[in-house]
């Protein structure tokens, strides 16, 4: 039977040169969609997942995702006077979602050298990884989506959305034989490829399950891609050596450490929102567009 998949890393070291001036000395993991930072959507996504200990991968200027989980205890106490009891609850609640750890990425050498750092957190066990960037609106949460092909197949997962054009080039891309519907077993993946050269138009998604075999791999990985170490050529190294498998996902992607991702998913999340929606959409009417 296939280890269940427990742990979970987030690498959270990049400089979010692409969210500037937001990011200069603020991390872009607390970028708010509507009131609740990035980061927060994908811890939660993993809990739901059945994840029980994670593992962020910080680098300098990140000191707000950590307080964040932490307990905020002057918050806490004045909730507390004042009778807010649900935003007590609220806030008490991110502080208990789950066993957070944090590593320093010292230098951003690329998300393959971020992922390396969770060795010793997984050495014998596969384990999840999520990038905050990108937020899946989703019944089924993204991650679990993946630990079931992982339970079936017994060999690491990546997600995968079909991306039109030449907007494949910022991805990932799977070259891939459909086994069942949307899931594929992968030939061949290739990191950021030019329009010309992608193998198909099935984009790798921040989500993934790994197996610990990852680790020499990344080790052996000379920088790719913008010169960093990229994990596709890592997972890529592997293929050769075991069966990888890749879902689509079921749900919508946002980009949201993008500008134009970010806004849509905004709007989009501001629009589902109860207390919200209704106003906001009457908002929206009135603008002579
Ligand atoms: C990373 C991965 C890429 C993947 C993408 C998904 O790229 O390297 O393979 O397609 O995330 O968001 P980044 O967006 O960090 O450049």
């Amino acid at each position: 039977m296939a280890d269940r998949i427990r742990k979970a890393v987030f690498p959270a070291a990049g400089l979010g040169t692409r969210f500037l001036p937001a990011t200069k000395a603020s991390p872009k993991e607390m970028l708010p969609l509507v009131d609740k930072p990035l980061i927060q959507y994908s811890v939660e996504e993993a809990v739901k997942s059945g994840i029980e200990s994670i593992l962020i991968v910080t680098g300098r200027e990140k000191a707000p995702i950590e307080n964040h989980f932490d307990i905020s205890f002057e918050l806490e106490q004045l909730l507390r006077e004042r009778n807010k009891d649900e935003l007590f609850a609220m806030v008490r609640e991110i502080s208990e979602i789950a066993q957070i750890l944090y590593t320093r990425q010292k230098q951003a050498l690329g998300l393959g050298h971020a992922i390396l750092q969770a060795e010793d957190f997984s050495p014998n066990e596969p384990f999840a990884v999520l990038l905050a960037d990108d937020v899946v609106d989703s019944e089924v949460p993204a991650l679990k989506q993946l630990i079931d092909v992982y339970e079936k197949y017994e060999a690491p997962v990546v997600a995968t959305m079909q991306v039109d054009g030449p907007a494949i080039s910022r991805f990932g891309v799977i070259d891939a034989e459909e086994v069942e519907p949307n899931v594929f077993r992968v030939r061949d993946m290739v990191e950021k490829p030019a329009f010309e050269d992608a193998p198909s138009d099935l984009a790798i998604i921040g989500r993934y399950i790994l197996t610990p075999d990852i680790f020499p791999a990344i080790q052996k990985t000379k920088k790719g891609a913008g010169g960093e170490i990229q994990i596709t050529d890592a997972m890529r190294d592997l293929l050769d050596e075991r069966p990888f498998y890749a879902v689509k996902l079921e749900g919508t992607r946002h980009d949201a450490g993008d500008k134009l991702g970010f806004l849509i998913a905004t709007v989009e999340f501001a629009l589902k929102r109860d207390d919200l929606g209704d106003e906001f959409r009457e908002y929206l009417r009135s603008l002579d567009l």
